[in-house]
């Protein structure tokens, strides 16, 4: 494992002693990274596939290229030569990256390999499930319809087959896009169809996985940072996020989601070695299925995770600061300050330059907040920002998010 080098001393950003750090990402979860970043004295360069990305509107200074094109993303690094590159989501050409990394010319977060391993279902799922021996749902892979149908009714590769129902995934995409529920075999077809025309970058390829019947699933936020004592790396673990997800994306979480010590346990003991198996240091999001004491790792983020925006009001230091404070050496500390929740905003229409009314009747109740994500362009289902709320208990605080969100009217 090699070892990582952390700054010894933070400069003044836009001069030449800056410490620069370069967002590859700059959407509501990189904007607040970048911010954290910034009260840290760091210089931030946000790079996004559009311009006037959430990240962009705070940052030092700003980049709109095709963060999958491999030439273009290399000669933006080695133009703007950041100390340290941060994947802030999963469609990027993390083979450049590892070219990088490789040549010492930048340091990647976690780890390059850990970008790229995560930005494909099948490079995590055969981590996790074939070399840590992790739980996990039934799964194969396929290429062609097929092999699909052959791996869902008589199995392939020696292994029983998924069976229905069964749910078919692009191994590249995220956010629910090009996901579906099969629960007979005449539906197999359509799901196929969608998934190949959902997939980022080689579409074709897809993960089925058999059904996993859970009582409620979490994202554990697990923090890999180096002991200020020792310079050890050390995993930390901040409460449990509970969530719920509508067609693959998160309308609701709270922390913390009540566990019992067993499944707890278990739960952390998966994301220590999985975590530890991807290196490096940072704030990843840990997503797993539970059912009383059983446990089942679904997939994990080298990154803040959306559902951890609830972090925002809860702890006493939010995801996006434990992320920057873990990539930099500093300490962190990942304890919850109160109990809360987030609900999110959508922005119910498609059309640029939408504005938002109800904002005040929002923030009347005491103990909310909210953020508003500042995305140029709305769509139906886009996520435009999300309402926080702190209360006594995880249910008085779902109630609360969900009315003042609730309250937000998105308008033309
Ligand atoms: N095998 C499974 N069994 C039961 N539910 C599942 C399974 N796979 C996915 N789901 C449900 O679908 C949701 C989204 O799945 P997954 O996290 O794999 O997709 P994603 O596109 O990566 O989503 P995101 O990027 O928002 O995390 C899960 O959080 C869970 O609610
Ligand atoms: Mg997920």
């Amino acid at each position: 494992m090699t070892k990582i080098s952390f700054p010894t001393r933070v400069g003044t950003p836009l001069t030449s002693n800056a410490l620069k750090v370069m967002l590859l990402g700059s959407g509501e979860l990189g904007k607040e990274v970048i911010i954290a970043f910034q009260r840290l004295g760091v210089e931030v360069i946000a790079v996004d596939r559009y311009a006037n990305a959430p990240g962009h509107q705070v940052a030092h200074k700003f980049h709109v290229i095709d963060m999958t094109n491999p030439s273009a993303l290399k000669a933006l690094i080695l133009q703007e030569k950041p100390h340290i590159v941060v994947p802030e989501i999963e469609a990027i050409a993390t083979p450049a990256l590892k070219e990088l990394e490789a040549d010492g010319v930048v340091r990647v977060v976690p780890t390059a390999n850990a970008a790229w391993l995560t930005m494909n279902r099948e490079g995590i799922r055969r981590l996790a499930a074939e070399d840590l021996g992790l739980s996990c749902s039934r799964y194969a892979f396929a290429d062609d319809l097929d092999t699909l149908r052959k791996a869902t009714e008589q199995g392939i590769d020696g292994r029983e087959p998924i069976g229905y129902p069964c749910i078919i995934k692009p191994v590249m995409s995220s956010s629910g896009k090009g996901q579906s529920k099969v629960d007979t075999p005449e539906e197999l077809e359509a799901a196929w169809d969608y998934a190949a025309s959902a997939g980022r970058v080689n579409s074709g390829r897809v993960i089925v996985e058999s059904v996993v019947r859970f009582e409620y699933e979490i994202t554990l936020l697990t923090v890999r940072s180096r002991n200020p004592k020792t310079g050890a790396i050390e995993t930390s673990y901040c409460e449990p996020v509970g969530h719920i997800q509508v067609s693959g994306d998160y309308v609701e979480s709270w922390q913390p989601q009540t566990m019992s010590p067993k499944a707890l346990d278990e739960a952390k003991r998966m994301a220590d070695l999985v975590t530890t198996a991807l290196g490096g240091t940072g704030l990843f999001g840990v997503e797993m299925f539970v059912n009383g004491d059983e446990v089942w790792f679904s997939e994990v983020s080298p990154r803040p995770h959306d559902t951890g925006m609830v972090t925002m009001i809860t702890q006493w230091q939010n995801e996006f600061e434990l992320h920057a404070r873990a990539i930099l050496g500093l300490p962190v500390d990942t304890s919850l300050k109160t109990p809360g929740a987030s609900a999110v905003i959508y922005g119910g229409m498609d059309r640029e330059g939408i504005a938002f009314e109800g904002i005040a009747e929002a923030l009347a109740e005491p103990g909310t907040d909210l953020r508003l994500f500042g995305k140029p362009e709305s769509f139906l289902k886009r996520r435009m920002g999300v309402a926080l709320a702190r209360d006594v208990d995880v249910e008085e605080a779902r109630a609360k998010a969900k009315r003042a969100a609730a309250k937000v009217k998105p308008v033309a």
